[in-house]
């Protein structure tokens, strides 16, 4: 490192210290930069292999020491699909709405239904503020079944929706099909292919 870099390091490591010093709510910003990875599960079936897939994930980036919070589809508010939610005093999904506003990126885990991707994920999509939500965030998406697809479809349809949304998609999507063959008693993904691409794809979206 050269002196001059050595400087710059310097004074931004000690502006920062003095900031958290002054204002304690400089840390709790900073710290929720680094908490920055929402995974999405993307259906509300119980006990469904899309967890078991998100679950994987946010162990992987942990390993590598990144954390991230899981937005389960499970525990949306059953009045999400009365008409009262487009209302604009609806304040059912607002810790939803929360939490989509303190990611800066997303990993969406999908599975395959009727050849794409499931309604309640759309309504979510539909329910959360436009265009603050997504734009210009990133996303990784990963794909699920158990026929022989991995919901490639699906996949290609909600990159259509993330696009409209301006949410930034990483080229290296996943699709894995027979998903009832691929994770392991602890539900884990275990073959060597599914680790290689899966850790591939999340070494890439953590410098996306
Ligand atoms: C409503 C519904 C529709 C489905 N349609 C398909 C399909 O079109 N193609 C397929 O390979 N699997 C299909 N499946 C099976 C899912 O891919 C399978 O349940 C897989 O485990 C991922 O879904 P899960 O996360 O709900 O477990 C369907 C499952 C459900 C519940």
């Amino acid at each position: 490192m050269y002196f001059s870099q050595y400087l710059t390091f310097f004074n931004k490591s000690a502006r920062y210290k003095f900031k958290q010093y002054q204002f304690p709510h400089v840390k709790a910003i900073y710290k929720q930069k680094e908490r920055m990875i929402l995974i999405v599960s993307g259906t509300n079936r119980p006990n469904s292999n899309t967890f078991k897939v998100s679950k994987y994930y946010q162990k992987v980036l942990a390993e590598k020491g990144i954390d991230s919070t899981i937005l389960d589809l499970c525990n949306l508010p059953e009045s999400l699909i009365s008409p009262n939610s487009y209302q604009k005093n609806y304040t059912d999904f607002q810790d939803f709405q929360t939490q989509i506003d303190a990611a800066e990126k997303l990993i969406f885990v999908i599975p395959e239904y009727n050849g794409s991707y499931p309604g309640i994920l759309k309504l979510f999509v539909d329910a959360c503020a436009y265009p603050n939500s997504f734009f210009d965030k990133k996303a990784a998406l990963v794909g699920i079944s158990t026929g022989k697809y991995g919901n490639i479809r699906g996949i290609d349809h909600f990159t259509g929706v993330c696009n409209y949304a301006n949410l930034h998609v990483l080229p290296l999507k996943i699709h894995i099909p027979y998903i009832n063959l691929e994770l392991n008693k602890v539900h884990h993904l275990y073959k060597e292919d599914t680790l290689k691409f899966t850790n591939q794809q999340i070494d890439r979206f953590i410098k996306f």
